[in-house]
């Protein structure tokens, strides 16, 4: 009788164990996440820096704002795009509930990638920004009363570089947030 009982707990246990370690992501595949998300997170407070200067201007630094947009640039564009590949068996079906990427990334890849490089040539802009208004921020910087945001002239796809360097640089700041949303609407869970 005992030993019944014993048996039956062992193999219970047993199946307990075999779906846990299904279920449990590699090593590699939870750093990978890990990693993407902690980008994420980095780009998330250097946008808030960029919004906080043009919310006070007063507050500007050119320092600051140009380092704040390298750090976007840095972590956009290809070198997003790699921290959602297939290979590393690192979207949410394989990493695990810690993940809310969704698996149509693979699907979507072009417009992945084309999100991720979106944002990164705004990055590349607001750093031009800073670099041709290292004093004060300037009324060049700001946008326009007025000035149409998104679906403006120029959409909220940019491909022309000569018209994203010469738009307000909070423009390019908008357009970039929007890269973001856009981004997340589509490929993370809610
Ligand atoms: C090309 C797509 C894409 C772009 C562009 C993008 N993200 Fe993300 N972001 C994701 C995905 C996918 C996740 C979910 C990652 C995961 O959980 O594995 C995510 C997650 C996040 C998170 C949550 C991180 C965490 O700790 O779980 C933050 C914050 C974030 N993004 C901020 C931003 C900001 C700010 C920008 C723009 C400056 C941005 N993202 C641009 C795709 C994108």
């Amino acid at each position: 009788m005992k030993q019944t009982a014993y048996m039956k707990k062992v193999g219970l246990l047993s199946i307990v164990g075999a779906v846990l370690m299904a279920g449990v992501p590699s090593p590699a595949a939870e750093d990978l996440v890990s990693r993407r998300q902690a980008d994420m997170k980095a780009m998330a407070a250097a946008a808030k820096t960029i919004s906080g200067m043009f919310k006070d201007p007063a507050g500007y630094k050119a320092s600051e704002f140009k380092w704040a947009a390298d750090t976007i640039r840095d972590k956009s564009g290809s070198v997003l795009s790699a921290h959602f590949t297939s290979g590393a068996a690192n979207l949410q079906s394989k990493a695990g509930p810690q993940s809310k990427a969704r698996p149509n990334i693979l699907e979507e890849r072009d417009r992945f990638d084309r999100i991720a490089n979106d944002l990164r040539d705004y990055a590349v802009a607001l750093d031009a920004a800073a670099q041709n208004n290292p004093g004060p921020m300037t009324a060049s910087m700001r946008m326009k009363p007025g000035e149409v945001m998104g679906g403006g002239p120029f959409g909220t796809h940019v491909r022309n570089e000569q018209e994203l360097l010469a738009m307000p640089a909070e423009h390019a700041f908008h357009l970039m947030l929007q890269a973001c949303a856009t981004c997340h609407a589509r490929f993370r869970m809610e």
